[in-house]
């Protein structure tokens, strides 16, 4: 890839989006069968300002894999928890490690740390963007229908948080089909997402029946974000008509299958009998997470990663 940084997913051309897709699932094809180890003696700092489970571990074992060494580094135990500015704290980190991985509470922070960056920057969530989630969800839409354009994406929920923004850029980007269905207030910015990815149709239905009708994908997330948990209950009181359940699950047909980017919170987004239903392919989508991002990291640091 020839961008310095993954801080959305436009900053891959589609044709590179392609060429990490078959990276990932030739990786994982590949597992532990005399893998190369292009991050032998490199190490990547991993600045997480909010909880993870996926992407923290998934990263770590990747990296690991790939013949580096990854450093775990919470935000509030680096000075960076006491005011030191993300800007100098990039100057510092790039004189250390070869790349850093950020999950950062505010897309801003990403931006100004990247900037201040001649190392990789790879984006592992912000308050707007989760783009390795993204390509892991493409390469679960990969593997099933074999192809990306005309595949139609049915998001159900908080059509305005990171996951929604993301599949805005991907959908345009790989000429998915995407329907969101939310209501009014929950959509995702797409004059934002138009100055990053072009513009190209994304349809906008409060409907959540009208949503699903004949998708091949329904996604969904949680209602509560990390850091929007005091708007908890009236997120809960508008979104409930968009569940992931078993009724609007039938209105989509039986080819439809159902993906999360997980954490769940069953009962609420979705249903514990969708969740672990027939046409769930969810923990093969959270399994990709490490394929996906060790694609990434392979690419990144090849064509940008210092000696
Ligand atoms: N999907 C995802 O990013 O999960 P974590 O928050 O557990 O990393
Ligand atoms: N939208 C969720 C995604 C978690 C992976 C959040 O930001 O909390």
């Amino acid at each position: 890839m020839q961008a310095k940084h993954l801080l959305t997913l436009a900053d891959l051309e589609p044709a590179e989006i392609d060429g990490l897709i078959s990276l990932a699932i030739e990786l994982k094809a590949n597992r532990g069968a005399a893998e190369a180890k292009p991050l032998s003696g490199k190490t990547v700092a991993m600045i997480f300002s909010k909880s993870s489970t996926r992407t923290r571990v998934s990263f770590q074992v990747g990296i690991y894999e790939l013949g580096g060494h990854s450093m775990f580094l919470d935000h509030g135990d680096l000075q960076l928890g006491r005011g030191e500015t993300m800007s100098d704290t990039a100057k510092v980190m790039n004189r250390y490690v070869h790349a850093v991985v950020i999950r950062s509470k505010s897309h801003e922070g990403i931006l100004e740390y990247a900037r201040h960056a001649t190392i990789p920057v790879i984006n592992a969530l912000t308050d707007r963007y989760h783009p390795c989630q993204l390509l892991a969800d493409l390469q679960t839409i990969q593997e099933c229908k074999g192809r990306l354009a005309g595949v139609r994406v049915a998001y159900l929920g908080d059509g305005a948080n990171n996951m929604a923004q993301s599949w805005a850029v991907a959908a345009k980007l790989t000429g998915i089909q995407l329907t969101i269905g939310a209501p009014t207030g929950f959509y995702p910015d797409l004059d934002h997402v138009n100055t990053l990815a072009g513009s190209g149709s994304i349809r906008l239905t409060d409907d959540p029946f009208d949503a699903v009708a004949g998708a091949d994908f329904i996604y969904t997330d949680v209602w509560v974000s990390m850091g929007f948990e005091a708007e908890s209950e009236e997120r809960i009181k508008k979104l409930t008509p968009y569940q992931v359940n078993e009724a609007l699950v039938a209105h989509a047909g039986d080819a439809v299958r159902i993906m999360h980017c997980l954490p769940a919170k069953r009962g609420m987004e979705i249903t514990s009998g969708v969740l672990d239903g027939p046409r769930a392919i969810i923990w093969d989508e959270a399994e990709n997470r490490l394929h996906a991002q060790k694609a990434v990291l392979t690419q990144i640091m090849s064509n940008n990663g210092k000696k």
